[in-house]
């Protein structure tokens, strides 16, 4: 075994430069473990069978603030000691939860207004959990004592691995509307603005009488008569992130105030709408993330893989953990759909491919109670002689085997634009409100073609920032801006400076409308983008939900179909490439798709989302130099392990860990590069047999993929 536990250590990270090394087993595998719903006997037999299934990591505590303080001046950690002991003897390292995720019943009971309030005014009751208000001044003084205690008492055990905080925030409450929100929101707003005369003209309050003579004057946006007024919807957006940080902080500070060196983490949820994980990764020393595909999804996989590149993003490339995954079904969904034999396995190497340093699941023991008993766990109900159990030990084995795998980077061709602000303010989440042109036009709705679109042709993308440099652009040979709404002149600036560097900057519809602030650019869209891209969008086209339109490319006369938005374009000089034109409906003969050349590069806009089979980002990434392929249902991706020991004759030079995914029920041939397969030991020449849902990760000496054809930009991967 490659992976011994806590003594273990694997200093990912190196790129976060405020983080502290996160102490984890080189590939890390188990879940999360609730002791507390169980007795010693059990302990004891779960600590046995995680041995046997390769566990090495779990996620204790995350629910236990009940357990820990059953009363307000009594704590009880003697069963946290005996079960971190317990694991610590064992091998197996720990992912401590600070137990904050949902307060106990006696803080609720006699401090009701700890418990959220929705934006209908509604308080939630008790009995769930993350039942609780994130500007709660009562919630977060419990909270700062619970989280000192602890801290003081296990910084120094030798189990823990890292600190977890919360647990996915933003789940259930992602913002509250009671009166202390409003109060803090206030204060939030005071700070951004300075005065309420800068806030109102932000705010652009003469529009429908809501000129402000003083802060306590402003809601939270609460359910109004008519649509709220934009601005203060991505203000309150933005705070309800902040109110998240600020508690964040809070717990940092008392872990840190009693064992600086331990790293902390918090669970995210994927491309989570409700809160800015830019903002919160910048406070974490590890980024972890819950991944639940849904098995019915023929689109699963390439979603899953769209956020395990935001999870590697968000930590600037250094490796991540999946920290919860399911064995089989969840049990929320309308139904619940078992994995059928081998896709978790998939599943856990795809998360792995895409810079995992591990595979973990919700939850260990099958629970003999409560909400979540229908949940598939890693020791099913029907015990160890299950299939489930099986596949478990299966990939623990395997991942105690490739250890060397830890630590290695994802190699990438492209960058994606990820960016809350423009989410918010497409997606307004208003309950019916309407304020957009379209209320189909989401940002979701945008990015996921493009997203496929760069998948199909086996490129792997990072999403970057809007405050990415045009520096650190300059490693992607394409840049894809899905929508860009809202934008800086300083961003438009940037931007402009990677075209002209010799990038191809694709920009999607309905970009470059308002400011920061929310304020229309003057000249019409595409605003700072308009004189560079050579287009001006005079007017949207948003179509009816069931229209569509058609566009022919000039190219080679290949025609498209578009749907649920278009515009009215008109190219603002001579050298502005019209590539494609609609046919059909009010815009024939109109231009759907341009380009030009800004210095060494091309600004690419395209006026509709990006139709099926992804022929703008094709013709992007060929002007790139980049070579697509056609993968099919075969996902492959390289890791690069820059140096180190990496063993089997291979040392102190550049290796690659090619993972190749059959996401099909069939069995595929899989070209792959010459090496060893470390799953099965074998040599490999030039392709691999992979089974229906088969997995083969091949070691190998040499670069990821071959230097792009007619371009001598060096890409991220090379
Ligand atoms: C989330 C939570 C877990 C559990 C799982 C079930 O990810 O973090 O506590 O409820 O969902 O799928």
């Amino acid at each position: 075994m490659t992976t011994t536990g806590p003594g273990a250590t694997n200093p990912v990270h190196g790129d976060m430069d405020q983080c502290r090394p996160v102490r984890l087993p080189r590939l890390a595998f188990g879940g999360d473990y609730n002791p507390e719903q169980w007795s010693p006997t059990v302990w004891r037999e779960d600590v046995e069978l995680m041995r046997k299934a390769g566990v090495n990591l779990v996620s204790v505590g995350i629910f236990a603030w009940s357990a820990l303080q059953p009363a307000p001046d009594s704590f009880e950690f003697g069963w946290l000691d005996q079960v971190l002991d317990l694991l610590h003897a064992g091998g197996i390292a720990v992912d401590l939860g600070t137990a904050t995720a949902n307060p106990p019943p006696w803080l609720l009971a006699a401090h009701p207004e700890v418990r959220p309030v929705t934006s209908y005014g509604i308080r939630l009751a008790a009995g769930s959990r993350q039942t609780f208000c994130p500007s709660s001044p009562v919630f977060a003084e419990h909270a700062r004592r619970l989280v000192g205690e602890l801290a003081r008492r296990y910084s120094d055990h030798p189990a823990l691995a890292f600190w977890h905080l919360s647990n996915e925030y933003g789940d259930h409450v992602s913002s509250c509307y009671c009166e202390a929100s409003t109060e803090h929101f206030r204060r939030f707003l005071q700070h951004r603005h300075g005065s309420i005369e800068v806030l109102n003209e932000r705010w652009g309050t003469t529009h429908w009488g809501q000129i402000y003579r003083d802060f306590a004057e402003i809601d939270a946006p609460r359910q109004m008569p008519g649509p709220a007024n934009p601005a203060q919807i991505a203000d309150f957006r933005r705070f309800s992130t902040q109110a998240i940080i600020e508690l964040v902080e809070l717990e940092k500070a008392e872990l840190a105030a009693a064992g600086p060196d331990i790293p902390v983490t918090t669970n995210f949820m994927g491309m989570c709408p409700e809160l800015d994980y830019w903002a919160l990764a910048d406070r974490l020393d590890l980024i972890t993330d819950d991944s639940y595909p849904d098995p019915l999804d023929p689109r699963a996989a390439v979603r899953a893989a769209s956020s395990y590149d935001l999870m590697r993003s968000l930590g600037g490339g250094a490796p991540w953990l999946l920290l919860e995954q399911a064995p089989s079904g969840v049990s929320w969904r309308e139904v619940n759909p078992a994995k059928a034999p081998g896709v978790q396995r998939l599943w856990s190497y795809q998360a792995i491919a895409r810079g995992s340093d591990g595979a973990m699941f919700f939850q260990w023991r099958a629970p003999a109670v409560g909400s979540e008993l229908h949940h598939s766990t890693m020791l099913p109900a029907a015990g160890t002689d299950t299939r489930i159990y099986r596949e478990i030990c299966q990939v623990g084995a395997e991942l105690s085997a490739i250890g060397e795998i830890a630590g290695s980077r994802v190699c990438s061709d492209v960058a994606i634009l990820m960016d809350w602000d423009v989410l918010w303010a497409l997606d307004p989440d208003t309950a019916g409100e309407r304020t957009m042109p379209s209320a189909l036009l989401r940002w979701r709705t945008l990015l996921d073609p493009l997203y496929q679109a760069v998948f199909e042709r086996g490129f792997v993308s990072d999403y970057v920032r809007m405050s990415t440099s045009a520096d650190q652009l300059a490693r992607y040979p394409v840049l894809v801006v899905p929508n860009a709404y809202l934008l800086s002149d300083d961003t438009a600036a940037g931007w402009a400076q990677y075209v002209s560097g010799g990038g191809q900057l694709l920009v999607g519809p309905f970009s470059g409308i308002v400011d920061r602030w929310h304020h229309r650019y003057a000249g019409g869209a595409p605003g700072p983008l308009r004189e560079w891209l050579g287009v001006t969008s005079e007017e949207p086209w948003p179509l009816a939900a069931d229209e569509q339109l058609t566009i022919r490319f000039a190219d080679d006369d290949s025609v498209a179909t578009v749907r649920i938005w278009a515009e009215w374009l008109t190219p603002t000089g001579p050298d502005t490439q019209v590539l494609a034109t609609f046919v059909d409906g009010p815009l024939a003969g109109r231009p759907a798709v341009t380009r030009r050349r800004v210095g060494d590069g091309f600004a690419w806009y395209s006026s509709v989302i990006e139709p099926e089979g992804g022929p703008i980002v094709q013709r992007v990434a060929a002007a790139a130099g980049l070579r697509a392929t056609d993968p099919g249902q075969l996902e492959t991706v390289t890791r690069r392990q820059s140096a180190g020991p990496v063993g089997n004759g291979i040392a102190d030079t550049e290796t690659f860990f090619t993972f190749l995914l059959n996401h099909s029920g069939e069995s595929v041939v899989a070209p792959a590069p010459a090496g060893v397969d470390l799953l099965t030991g074998n040599d490999t020449v030039d392709a691999v047999l992979l089974p229906a849902y088969g997995v083969a990760v091949v070691r190998h000496p040499a670069r990821c993929r071959p230097a792009p054809a007619g371009t001598d930009r060096p890409s991220s991967t090379r």
